[in-house]
This record gives structure tokens, sequence and C-alpha cells, in this order.
């Protein structure tokens, strides 16, 4: 079986002001009934194929973790916690220090962060019995998204040779390219997007991270080792976690491991990074138009409109985001959405 971890200690700073510091997106109802972070549980919740999830997150998340696994009725392997945020390479090693420990050290581990929208169905569950395959064979296993635009927020991956469980070798993994680099892969072809989500082994993981980020490795073992145990959280120790170096593990291990390999992934798969994403990823109207309830839009095309707060109503405009929450409101071009995270930056330096 395999071991879900599921990694959920984002800020979703883009998706302001529907993503908070207090509940970031993978928290909250954007549409449907579920939390994107319930939508991730759900996925791995079938115990032929896997065991009960381990979730990481920051200490201030655990009871929106906790409540919102209890709303499903599903219970968790543990939460770790992390004292402070380290981005996810630590995360990574400290949840596979604690496998090797609950488990043993050839579990098979599926890391996958809580902010996609995935379309769970035969294809899906095929490339996650082929990379488990890969995995087993001592592989770092990627699931790649054929890309469809120079997208300059995920890793690329290169392809190279095809190995015997499907997968291909690795040839290049690319994190966050700059524009003209992306537009560069996508003509060339043979490229694909890293989803985010992996699998491979405790041991493999452990022993890469000793390769090519040994203080990671370090921090995350003994913050494990010197972690408390409260019910099903584990609190990492906080001053063995402050010492590793704040990296993902992208730029940490897949950009430099020789023994990576990726599944062409043909499912749905979308990164909900963004309003833009949200906006692209939903089902549209005849007019392009994606709005929620609690909305009224006249003569307008191929824009967003949520509330979670007071009725909107939008007339005459095109290509826009108009999202408002109990306080904040948000308007603004749908091609600007990647840079909503300044927005939040400002207000958090702001007297
Ligand atoms: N527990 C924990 N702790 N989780 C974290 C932390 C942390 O410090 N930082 C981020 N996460 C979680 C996020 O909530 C998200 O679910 C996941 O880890 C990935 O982090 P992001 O910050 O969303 O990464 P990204 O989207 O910029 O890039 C990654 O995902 C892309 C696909 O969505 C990379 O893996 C890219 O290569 C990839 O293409
Ligand atoms: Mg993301």
């Amino acid at each position: 079986k395999i071991v879900p971890v599921i990694m959920a200690g984002g800020k979703g700073t883009r998706l302001w002001p529907l993503s908070r510091a207090t509940a970031p997106k993978q928290f909250i109802r954007f549409i449907g009934d579920r939390t994107l972070f319930q939508e991730t549980l759900l996925r791995v919740s079938d115990p032929a194929i896997y065991e009960p999830a381990i979730v990481l997150t920051n200490e201030e998340f655990r009871f929106l973790v906790a409540e919102q696994a209890r709303e499903l009725d599903l219970s968790l392997s543990a939460i770790l916690l992390e004292p402070l945020a380290r981005n996810t390479a630590p995360a990574v090693a400290a949840a596979a220090a604690f496998v090797r420990e609950r488990f043993d050290d050839t579990t098979l581990m599926h890391i996958m962060g809580s902010d996609y929208e995935i379309v769970a169905d035969e294809v899906y569950f095929d490339c996650v019995k082929k990379a488990a395959t890969a995995a087993g064979d001592g592989r770092l296993v990627t699931f790649g998204i054929a890309p469809t635009e120079p997208a300059t927020g995920y890793g690329y991956i290169e392809g190279g040779e095809t190995l015997q469980s499907g997968a291909q070798v690795v040839a290049r993994f690319i994190e966050k390219p700059p524009l003209a680099k992306a537009e560069e892969m996508l003509a060339a072809g043979g490229f694909y997007w890293n989803s985010g989500m992996f699998m491979f082994s405790a041991a493999q993981l452990l022993d890469e991270m000793g390769t090519y980020a040994p203080t990671v490795l370090k921090a995350a073992g003994d913050a494990v080792a010197k972690g408390l145990k409260d019910l099903d959280f584990i609190r990492l120790d906080k001053t063995a976690f402050a010492e590793s170096p704040n990296i993902s593990i992208d730029y940490a291990i897949m950009e430099k491991t020789k023994n990576a390999a990726v599944i062409p992934s043909p499912f749905k798969w979308s990164d909900l990074g963004s309003w833009d994403s949200v906006w692209k990823s939903g089902s549209r109207d005849e007019y392009g138009n994606l709005a929620a309830a609690n909305t009224t839009l006249i003569n307008t095309k191929n824009s967003l409109v949520m509330t979670h707060g007071v009725h909107l109503a939008v007339q005459g405009m095109d290509d826009i985001a108009v999202i408002a929450s109990e306080d904040a409101v948000y308007v603004g071009r749908l091609q600007d959405s990647q840079e909503v995270g300044t927005i939040v930056k400002m207000l958090a330096s702001a007297p």
C-alpha cells in the first residue's frame, strides 16, 4: 500500500481576498460543497490502494485540518505540525522520517499538494499504479502534464528514455523557468509540466536528501525524533526544524537527482493558483463567465465573479475578476492575476 502525504501549509496569497492568512485557499469553499483539501483527502481514501493520509501543515491550521477530515469521516495516519514555514523540502523529509518509523523504509509515499483540481478517473489511477511500480524500482517519480501554454509558475520536465514501468527517465527538471525559456521548451516539445505530485519510497528520498540536501535532512530528522505527540498531532521540534534552509522539494531534490522519472499523465489536472486558473478550470456559461451564487452580470463577458459576502453586480466589463469576501473586494484584469500576491505583501507591510 501507499501512504498519501498531503502538503497543506501554503499561504495561497494569489487568491486573495478569499484565501486569507487564517484560512488559505486549500481550506475554503470556492464553488462546490467541499474544500480543495477535502477533495484531496477523498482522492486518496480508497483503502485498497492507500493507507490513511499523513497531512503536513502549519501549527495554525491544525484545527482546520482535523475538522475537515472529521467532516468526511476519514481518519488520518498523523498530522505533522511545522513550527515555522520552511517550504516543502523539510516538510517532505519530515514525512519520510516519520514513515520510516511508523511503517518501514520501503513504504511508498505519494506526495501531493492540496491546491489542484484533478479528475480522479481510471486514467488517473492507472498513472498512480505506474508511478508505484517505478517508485518501487528506486525512482523519484513525478506526474507530467502536457503543457498548453508557456506558464512560468510550474516546473518543467524533459522526458528521456522509456522504462519498463511506462515511466520515462527525466532528462532535465527545470523549476519555474523565465518566460523565454518556457516558450522555448513549449516550442521544442517533449516537455511536461510538473504536477507537484511525487511518488517514491521513504528510503530513496532520505538517501537522496543525504546527498543533495544534508542540512534539510538533519533538521527534519531531528525535528521528528524530538517531536511531541499530542493525539493525532505530531509537533515537530522548533529548534531542530528552524535549522533547515527554506527550500522547496523541487529545487532541493528534483532538479538534482539522477533517479527522477516521469509518468506521462493524461488525466485532467489544474493548479488553482490564481484567479485566472480558477476561471479557466471552472464551467463557464455561454458568455464565458464563471459567476458564483449571489451575483448579477449584465453585458459582461469572460469574467470571474465570486462572493462570500455582499451581493455583486457587474455591468459592461470583460476579462476581469471581481472577488468579494466579508471584508475586502478585489477587482482586476484576469490576465494580471499572477500579481495579486503583491497586494497581500503591501497590506502585510502597511503600518
Ligand atoms: N506543509 C507545508 N509546508 N506545505 C507547504 C509549504 C510548507 O512550508 N509550502 C507550500 N506548501 C504546500 C502548498 O499548500 C501546496 O499545496 C504545495 O505545498 C505546493 O506549494 P506551492 O507554493 O503551491 O508550489 P507551486 O505551485 O509554486 O509549485 C509547485 O507546484 C507546481 C504545480 O502546481 C512545484 O512543485 C512546481 O514544480 C509545480 O509545477
Ligand atoms: Mg501550487
